[in-house]
């Protein structure tokens, strides 16, 4: 029986999807005393985990390398292992295509490989973040055509994957974890293996509610920094700082949480996971009017922040094209290497469009080979600081030292209050 298997540990775990997510999902279940095999489509990231070495910030490579050694983490390319896998978790990505439509490509390729070895007794979960109704309408329908019957034969359920990559306080651990089951022996089956494994388990009465979780708590940020973003807009046209303002609205003991503007949002869950639920809305006839407004507002603002340089370069009577400006930062945040949706690559974007020379600087990312762009982190120097006209600070990452940058006297525009308490009338914030 699952139950038992999973109760002693003895049941075989999978994941599928080796990334920012299921590495560190796949390693929880290792140390919690499972023998877990990790499966990803890109070779050389399963060649790297064989050798020992991670590339998620969040995971140690000697983690790993132990439990590579110890034979109970065995990361393979290789699917028909899953007719050994008692559970499989699903993690693979969801984005959107460039219509802002869901792109579930990678979960159907998931899917078809599991129900080629999907047998009796096995559980299934999706972790990957989806409109409502998948888990029902792409997974289960598929999984049933191999006669095996959901609840009965086979168990299927959806658990939203909540991870803040970098966060040194909450992890893959300790989030609390939402599960909702076809059927009630689904849920219970998914809720099993989560308490033997993560921290406190929220069981939740159908699939559908569990996927809505997830958009609300991501449609939640996207408005909330979508109307901060609005309020930094309307202050700059006042002439008032805006950070001072939330600072102050924040001491406010309850009923007010602070959200932080910036040069727009990245990662691979805020920009994307509303219109998920947007989209699937607009099935019934409903138009979900707060995250499309967010979503405007949040893609407008590298073009405010380009507009900024404008002014910085204008006081100089100098133009954009030949200009050399300097991004800092261009993970989406702090502390980490993740550059997907990044705006900072936008603000770059844009600049390079108008003709200046822009560069970039990050700690975590020595290069950038995406959305056309190939280029090297520049080393963050008084001489670099010397030659460059205007700096741009997008992402604001604790390591660096913003002192020099102030102290160079070159404009900068900083987009993060990363120089907060620092004065200077080479300064412009957002
Ligand atoms: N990154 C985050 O902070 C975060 C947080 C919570 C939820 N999520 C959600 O989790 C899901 C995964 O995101 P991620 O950031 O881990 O993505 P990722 O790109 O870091 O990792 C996904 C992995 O899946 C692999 N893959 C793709 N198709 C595959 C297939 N058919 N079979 C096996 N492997 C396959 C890729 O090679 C990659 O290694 C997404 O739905 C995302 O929205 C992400």
């Amino acid at each position: 029986m699952l139950r038992d298997k999973l109760l002693s540990k003895e049941a075989r775990l999978g994941v599928i999807g080796l990334g920012y997510v299921g590495l560190p999902l796949a390693m929880e279940f290792e140390r919690a005393g499972f023998t877990v095999t990790g499966i990803d489509t890109d070779a050389a990231k399963v060649e790297a985990l064989k050798e020992g070495r991670s590339y998620i910030q969040d995971v140690p490579s000697e983690w790993v390398s132990g439990a590579v050694r110890s034979g109970t983490f065995l990361p393979t390319t290789d699917f028909s292992v899953l007719k050994e896998i008692d559970s499989v978790d699903i993690c693979v990505p969801t984005p959107l295509r460039k219509t802002k439509d869901p792109d579930i490509s990678f979960v159907r390729a998931a899917v078809v490989e599991i129900e080629r070895q999907l047998h009796k007794d096995m559980l299934v979960i999706l972790d990957s973040t989806t409109y409502p109704g998948t888990t029902d309408e792409v997974i289960l329908s598929r999984l049933e055509r191999t006669g095996l019957k959901a609840g009965r034969d086979f168990y299927l359920a959806f658990s939203p994957e909540r991870v803040d990559p970098g966060n040194p306080d909450w992890n893959t651990k300790n989030i609390p974890k939402v599960v909702g089951g076809v059927t009630p022996a689904c849920t219970e089956h998914a809720v099993i293996l989560y308490e033997q494994t993560l921290g406190p388990v929220v069981p939740v009465s159908s699939t559908k509610v569990a996927e809505t979780v997830k958009l609300l708590e991501n449609t939640f940020r996207s408005v909330n920094i979508g109307l901060v973003n609005e309020m930094a807009l309307m202050c700059d046209r006042m002439g008032i700082d805006v950070w001072e303002v939330i600072d102050a609205a924040a001491t406010k003991p309850f009923g007010f949480m602070p959200f932080y503007p910036g040069p727009g949002l990245g990662g691979h869950c805020i920009p994307i996971d509303p219109f998920y639920l947007s989209w699937k809305a607009k099935e019934t006839g409903f138009e979900a009017r707060f995250i499309e407004l967010a979503g405007q507002i949040n893609s407008s603002m590298p073009y405010h922040v380009v507009s900024k340089v404008v002014d910085c370069l204008n006081d100089q009577s100098k133009p954009v094209r030949g200009s050399r400006i300097l991004i800092l930062g261009l993970a989406y945040k702090e502390g980490i290497d993740d550059v997907r949706e990044s705006p900072a690559i936008d603000v770059l974007k844009l600049l390079l469009e108008r003709g200046a020379e822009a560069a970039y600087s990050d700690p975590f990312v020595s290069r950038l080979s995406e959305a056309g762009l190939h280029m090297e982190s520049t080393e963050l120097t008084p001489d670099e600081l010397g030659r460059t006209d205007c700096v741009v600070i997008t992402t604001a990452h604790p390591s660096v030292d913003y002192r020099m940058v102030v102290d160079a006297g070159v404009p900068i525009v900083d987009t993060r209050n990363a120089l907060k308490g620092m004065n200077g009338d080479n300064i412009r914030k957002l």
